[in-house]
């Protein structure tokens, strides 16, 4: 299958970064999906993202392991450079902390370098109608977007869900929408400033 590739034959890479919501049990999906589109797939976690995801399972899958917290100094990088990142699920935290340039978790971290960088980014959003209803949110979904981040977010990707049903809901996710967002995404967008 074609797929992303650099110009000199290799798979181009994509970290998909899952945060604290229980879709991310599934994340799997996602690889699976990315991996059959060409990518080579790395899997980075917040540290709430963290209790959801089997890691051994995860790294099996991408042949990397899941990285969830900063490198101690001196420590070596051990994955490659990301092409590509996409922010799947998303919490309403996440978005909000990286709205304005906060990096206390390594995600955030990646993400904030990476956007400076004209790395291209997707956020796919997932949590419920009463946290997506503070202004914040809405306001740093717009800002992002702004920034050239392609934010997957609205009824027409997935319903809002009342507080306590994600879990039962999660099934029905289209894991597709973020990968469709980076199609095309072989430029560089523009830095931040
Ligand atoms: C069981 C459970 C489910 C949660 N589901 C979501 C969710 O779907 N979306 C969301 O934005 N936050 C959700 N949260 C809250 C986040 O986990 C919490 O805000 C956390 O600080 C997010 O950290 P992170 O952004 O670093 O992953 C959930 C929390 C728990 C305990």
């Amino acid at each position: 299958m074609s797929g992303p590739e650099t110009a000199n034959g290799h798979r181009r890479v994509l970290y998909v970064i899952a945060c604290g919501s229980p879709l991310a049990r599934h994340v799997g999906r996602l690889v699976d999906l990315a991996q059959r589109e060409g990518w080579a797939v790395c899997v980075v976690t917040t540290p709430d993202g963290a209790k959801f995801v089997d890691r051994t399972e995860l790294a099996r899958q991408t042949g990397h392991p899941v990285r969830t917290h900063y490198k101690n100094p001196g420590d070596l990088d051990v994955l490659p450079p990301a092409d590509a990142m996409l922010v799947c699920p998303a919490t309403v935290n996440t978005i909000n902390k990286w709205a304005v340039g906060i990096t206390d978790t390594l995600a955030l971290g990646l993400l904030i370098e990476a956007q400076g960088m004209g790395v291209p980014i997707a956020a796919v959003p997932y949590t419920n109608e009463a946290m997506a209803a503070h202004p914040a949110f809405r306001a740093s979904l717009d800002r992002l977007g702004q920034w050239g981040v392609r934010v997957v977010f609205g009824d027409h990707v997935v319903r809002l869900h009342p507080p306590g049903t994600g879990e039962r809901r999660a099934d029905a996710f289209p894991w597709d929408a973020g990968l469709a967002a980076l199609r095309g995404a072989d430029r560089p967008v523009a830095p931040v400033g």
